[in-house]
């Protein structure tokens, strides 16, 4: 934890991204990715399972809370954009179970073999990341909102139920709403049979 702190410092007097880095830590994200991890907790998952997470941001709140609660053996970090990903590097670096991805996630097409795969940005995509797991047993566990100020939100969806069927997920474990205030946050975990 104080560790993180430090490194967050460092990140921070670098001045690179610093508002946007600040919106990472915001209540709404700490509440979102809580939910996230909370709701995860109970679902059945392998002990230290590995994790792709895609379009990650900085990680901010996601990567320590995941550490502290499943303990992973890997966690895949992926975002487009490079500044992000040098930045969540610096970030993490204390961190040697994580490596991280550049790359469009709608276009890409390696394959990663993972327990898990994290998208807590599909109002960005217009794919969740299913094209990018090979395991056929992997927990997909998915996010968006129903905010539509923001340009970067290219695919909101409006209710559970739509967002639901815009992860074309062949088997449902959880889906769920949580008011945010000025927004509605979604949030879906299942299988998808190959
Ligand atoms: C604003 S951030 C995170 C938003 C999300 N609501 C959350 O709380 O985690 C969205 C991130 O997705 C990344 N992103 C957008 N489209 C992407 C894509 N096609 N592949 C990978 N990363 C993408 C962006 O670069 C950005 O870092």
């Amino acid at each position: 934890m104080y560790e993180y702190l430090t490194q967050l410092s460092v990140v921070l007097r670098s001045g690179k991204n610093v508002d946007d880095i600040a919106d990472s830590f915001s209540t709404t994200q700490y509440k979102s990715k809580k939910w996230l991890v909370d709701t995860l907790q109970k679902q059945t998952i392998v002990p230290n399972p590995s994790i792709l997470i895609v379009g990650g941001w900085y990680g901010s709140y996601l990567i320590p809370l995941l550490q502290e609660t499943l303990t992973p053996r890997h966690i895949y970090h992926n975002d487009l954009d490079s500044s992000v990903i040098s930045t969540a590097k610096l970030l993490h670096q204390s961190n040697k179970n994580i490596s991280f991805h550049e790359f469009d996630a709608t276009k890409h097409s390696e394959k990663f073999h993972v327990d898990i795969l994290i998208n807590t940005s599909c109002e960005h995509m217009h794919t969740v990341g299913t094209h990018l797991v090979d395991n056929p047993n992997c927990l997909y566990v998915l996010q968006s909102c129903d905010n539509q100020n923001d340009p970067g939100h290219i695919n909101i969806s409006r209710t559970t139920d739509e967002f639901v069927t815009k992860t074309k997920l062949s088997t449902i474990v959880f889906c769920g709403r949580l008011p945010l205030g000025h927004k509605n946050r979604f949030m879906v975990m299942g299988y998808q049979e190959n």
